[in-house]
């Protein structure tokens, strides 16, 4: 028994033993062993380059104890040459020169060293390495001109130089890459090369990939490159000056992505664009194309995203019954009319469909069948804004989507009430119906809204109370109704339970009543807008609490408090206009970021006290100017240089002048005191504002002289000291001013010549009427002791429009503020994050077109408001 136990084992090992020399002993090794030299390359090469080990995964690894076949990244044929090296992403900042080991790995024919950051020139050695097929330097981190070597490796099929510093001038791309005809995919995005000549990529018969974004090309895009047969991705995008026309395409064509956005590509897009029948994703955001939308396209079945906003596409939207995987459609920004096709509406994967900005109607589209649009839809954004969609907002929109539907954006149509009985899904977190003819109570919110982000129902015609219900609203981030018949007052429950509001807006109603003094500890508030109301009172001490607000408006009211030094330190812009605010302007504590502070037309008394009140703002010049020589840029900076890009709203053009870069932009402080009882001398310190834009300190009693630091005030546009007591003459300092548009010294009791300068003739009498003691141009009294030459030619006779509204520059400098407010709540909210990134623009125009509105209405109410 236990010998034949024994001899069963032992058969048992060698039978096992055979087996390991079968697949060890005998057969040469399939993945044969290292061979020396290509070894000791590859450790030279790894002592060569510099490796931050913190990101390397692979070449840390490398173990000489072990096979280098086997080591992480690398692969070689049967005879031990290493012919694949995959070394992306390895934290390497350099190491690699002319000569470098790498260019002795002769039988390499696979080479990824991308996404690390070598600096400088690709290395000529790279010729040596004549057996490459695959070249991936994407992102590696090399600057300069592409070298000629690279034209000499024929046997190229993948070559992938997107992302790094590259330009192809000299030599071109044509003598760079015509020989390559084996290549099957070429990355270039974000080569430098204006001087391309792409034709001959026609004769490349194996090409399937073509991705050249963001290369400066320029000039006509040859159409015959559409038309490659085996041609799969195209990708032109970010080339703004590449001009082109889409060809036909004939059945045989293989495209299946198509990018051309922001090219300038124009003409129509042709109807056997439906002979592309493997094309799944198409965008030409931001081209020219014109015509109609060819019904041919989405007859594709496989078709997944469409982009053709921001084009001149005309005539109506095509039925989309056959693409029934498509997933994005965006056709906004258009000049397409008639009504939205239904078809739209049963499409079973689609996510977002964005088809604003045209002139289309929903009118014919009144679907009955809720169960149609619940069980068949995957939709999560819908925009339909700035339309023509008039009447009642059908209920059925609420059911659409499969509890999907996140984002609902129907403003600027012409909607009169929401169809009853309406629920709100519960996936609905962005709701915009603002600027549209929504009339009646404003409706409670279900409670199915508790989770909305975002609601807008502004500029409407609303009328009743805010309803108890919006308390229930806990994770609402922005909250506008502004310019509605809204009446009332407002609920201590809403600042109190609504703790994550950024955004309240309410400005422009006929709201009455006091502040609620109900502010949450956990208040979140960034922008706080309840000017145009009737609200009365004092201003609630526990603003206190919210320690981020960057905006408080409360002009325009009937507020009767003393200066509220309560209010917490981030404050930017300070608006307490046309209140009953009175008392002293004295706060043991400063503001260091303030920007804007208008108090106008109030009931405030006493002096400036250099040490008090303008002690925090020159305290905050000093910083600035100190981060400025530092060369320290701002969050500020940035949103105003995004700002520029999204909308062209230029502050150039809205104040009325140039004012050089934006580093000034980013400083500038507006202080408008008027139509108050301030008393006393105007503080020399003011010439330390450098910053300041506009002083407004007209109607109070201040006397003494002007001072004459004002002629450092570099950036000032507006100086209003009108209707004071000041005495003196005016100081030749201010002909400095060389941006100076406006000057108001009317009624006051100066005397003495006005001084001359370019800038000074340009303003009328009306800047100097009132003062019995004045003489020279502009006035008609010459200075007789003065021996001044008073009788200079009057100027260009044009006459200033109001050119600056003070409204207009605070509320252009509110829009700043709260464009950073609304970004970071874009960018690191929650439920924004991931999807609505590409909303954001929109909604910062809606915020942008809110304030439009508000210049207007403010500029009314201001004319009946002159102190
Ligand atoms: C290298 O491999 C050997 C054997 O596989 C092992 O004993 C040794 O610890 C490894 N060295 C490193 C640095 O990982
Ligand atoms: C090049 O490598 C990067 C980083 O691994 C990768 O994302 C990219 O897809 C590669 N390119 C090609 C053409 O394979
Ligand atoms: C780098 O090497 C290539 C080929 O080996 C050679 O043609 C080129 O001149 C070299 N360049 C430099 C800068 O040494
Ligand atoms: C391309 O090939 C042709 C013919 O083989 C040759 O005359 C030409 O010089 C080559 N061009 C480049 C840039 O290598
Ligand atoms: C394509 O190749 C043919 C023959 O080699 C040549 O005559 C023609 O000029 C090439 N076309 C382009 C656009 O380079
Ligand atoms: C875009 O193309 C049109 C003609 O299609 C031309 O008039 C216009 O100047 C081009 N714009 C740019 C920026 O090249
Ligand atoms: C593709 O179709 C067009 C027109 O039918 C034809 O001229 C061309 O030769 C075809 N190309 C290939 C590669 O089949
Ligand atoms: C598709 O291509 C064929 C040629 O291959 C052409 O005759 C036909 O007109 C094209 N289809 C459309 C819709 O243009
Ligand atoms: C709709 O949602 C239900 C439950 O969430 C799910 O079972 C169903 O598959 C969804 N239908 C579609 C078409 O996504
Ligand atoms: C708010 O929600 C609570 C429970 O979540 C509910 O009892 C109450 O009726 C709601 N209030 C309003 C006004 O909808
Ligand atoms: C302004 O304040 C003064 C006292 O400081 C008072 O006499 C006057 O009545 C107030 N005016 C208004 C309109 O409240």
């Amino acid at each position: 028994m236990g010998i034949s136990l024994y001899s069963q084992c032992f058969f048992c090992f060698i039978f096992i033993l055979s087996m390991f020399c079968i697949t060890n002993c005998f057969i040469p090794n399939a993945y044969s062993q290292c061979l020396q030299d290509q070894r000791s390359l590859l450790l030279q090469l790894r002592n060569d380059l510099r490796i931050d080990s913190t990101q390397s995964l692979k070449l840390v690894l490398w173990n000489q104890t072990q096979d280098c076949c086997n080591w992480d990244g690398v692969e070689c044929d049967g005879a031990g040459h290493v012919i694949s090296l995959q070394l992306d992403w390895e934290g390497i900042s350099g190491g690699i020169h002319n000569m470098s080991s790498l260019f002795a790995l002769r039988y390499l024919e696979k080479l990824n060293l991308a996404k690390n950051d070598f600096g400088g020139q690709i290395p000529g050695g790279i010729i040596n390495l004549k057996h490459l097929t695959y070249l991936n330097l994407s992102g590696a981190g090399f600057g300069g001109q592409v070298p000629i070597e690279v034209s000499l490796m024929r046997r190229l099929v993948t070559l992938d130089l997107s992302y790094n510093g590259l330009e192809i001038e000299n030599p071109n791309l044509k003598m760079l890459l015509q020989n390559l005809t084996g290549l099957r995919e070429l990355y270039l995005d974000g080569v430098h090369m204006s001087s391309a000549v792409l034709n001959f990529f026609a004769n490349f018969s194996h090409l399937t990939t073509l991705s050249f974004s963001d290369c400066d090309l320029r000039g006509s895009f040859p159409y015959m490159i559409f038309q490659i047969p085996t041609l799969e991705n195209l990708d032109l995008s970010e080339n703004e000056l590449l001009t082109g026309s889409i060809p036909q395409f004939h059945r045989n064509a293989s495209l299946r992505t198509m990018l051309l956005l922001h090219t300038n590509f124009s003409g129509p897009l042709p109807n056997s664009i439906g002979n592309l029948s493997m094309l799944s994703k198409i965008s030409m955001h931001r081209c020219s194309f014109t015509g109609p939308i060819p019904s041919t396209i989405f007859t594709l079945t496989g078709l997944i995203h469409v982009d053709l906003s921001r084009n001149f596409f005309t005539g109506s939207i095509p039925s989309f019954y056959m693409s029934k995987n498509l997933q994005f459609v965006d056709l906004s920004h258009n000049s397409l009319s008639g009504s939205i096709p239904k078809s739209l509406f049963s499409l079973p994967s689609l996510q977002t469909l964005k088809l604003s900005n045209n002139q289309l109607a929903l009118a014919s589209c009144k679907l009955h069948n809720f169960s149609d649009l619940t069980n068949q839809h995957r939709l999560e954004l819908l925009d339909l804004s700035n339309n023509r969609i008039i009447g009642e907002v059908p209920n059925w929109i609420w059911e659409i989507g499969n509890g999907t539907l996140a984002y609902l954006d129907l403003s600027s149509n012409l909607l009169v009430s929401l169809q009853k009985p309406y629920h709100f899904p519960s996936s609905l977190r962005y709701l915009d119906l603002h600027s549209n003819l929504l009339q009646g109570e404003l409706p409670p919110l279900p409670q199915d809204a508790n989770y909305i982000d975002y609601l807008s129902l502004a500029n409407n015609s609303l009328s009743g109370a805010i309803p108890k219900s919006f308390c229930n609203a806990t994770q609402l981030l922005v909250l506008d109704l502004s310019t509605n018949k809204l009446s009332g007052s407002i609920s201590p429950c809403l600042v109190e339970k609504v703790e994550k509001l950024a955004v309240l807006n309410l400005w422009g109603n006929n709201i009455s009543g006091y502040i609620p003094d109900t502010f949450s500890v956990n208040c979140r508030l960034q922008i706080l807008d309840m000017s145009m109301n009737y609200l009365e009172g004092r201003l609630p001490m526990s603003l206190a609490n919210c320690k981020w607000l960057q905006v408080l408006d409360v002009g325009n009211n009937n507020i009767n408090d003393g200066f509220p030094c309560m209010l917490p330190s981030s404050l930017r812009i300070l608006i307490l206009r046309s209140n009953r605010f009175h008392g002293q302007v004295r706060c043991s504590r400063s503001w260091t970021d303030l920007q804007i502070i208008d108090i106008g037309s109030n009931n405030f008394t006493g002096y400036l006290y250099t040490k008090s009140f303008w002690g925090m703002m020159l305290e905050k010049d000093a910083r600035l100017e100190s981060e400025n020589n530092l060369g320290i840029s701002s969050g500020f900076e940035y949103n105003l240089g995004m700002h520029d890009k999204t909308f062209g709203f230029g502050f150039e053009y809205n104040l009325g002048t140039n004012l050089g870069t934006v580093k000034i932009l980013t400083i500038f402080t507006v202080i408008d005191f008027s139509c108050n009882n301030f008393q006393g001398e105007i503080p020399d310190a003011i010439g330390d504002l450098r910053s300041l834009l506009v002083l407004n300190l007209s109607h109070n009693t201040f006397v003494g002289t002007i001072p004459k630091s004002l002629g450092k005030l570099t950036y000032i546009e507006s100086v209003d000291l009108s209707t004071n007591q000041l005495t003196g003459e005016i100081p030749k300092e201010l002909t400095r001013l060389t941006f100076l548009a406006i000057l108001n010294l009317s009624h006051n009791q100066l005397i003495g010549p006005i001084p001359s300068g370019p800038q000074f003739r340009t303003f009328s009498t009306d800047s100097f009427q009132g003062n019995i003691g004045l003489c020279g141009f502009p006035l008609n009294i010459s200075c007789r002791h003065a021996g001044e030459d008073d009788n200079v030619p009057p100027p260009n006779p044009h006459q200033k429009d109001e050119a600056i509204n003070w409204d207009y520059v605070s509320v252009a400098l509110g829009y700043v503020v709260g464009l950073g407010s609304i970004l970071w709540l874009f960018f690191f909210s929650r439920s924004f994050k991931y999807k609505f990134n590409d909303q954001t623009e929109q909604t910062f125009q809606k915020i942008f077109n809110s304030k439009d509105r508000k210049i207007v209405h403010r500029g009314r109410t201001n004319r009946r408001r002159q102190c």
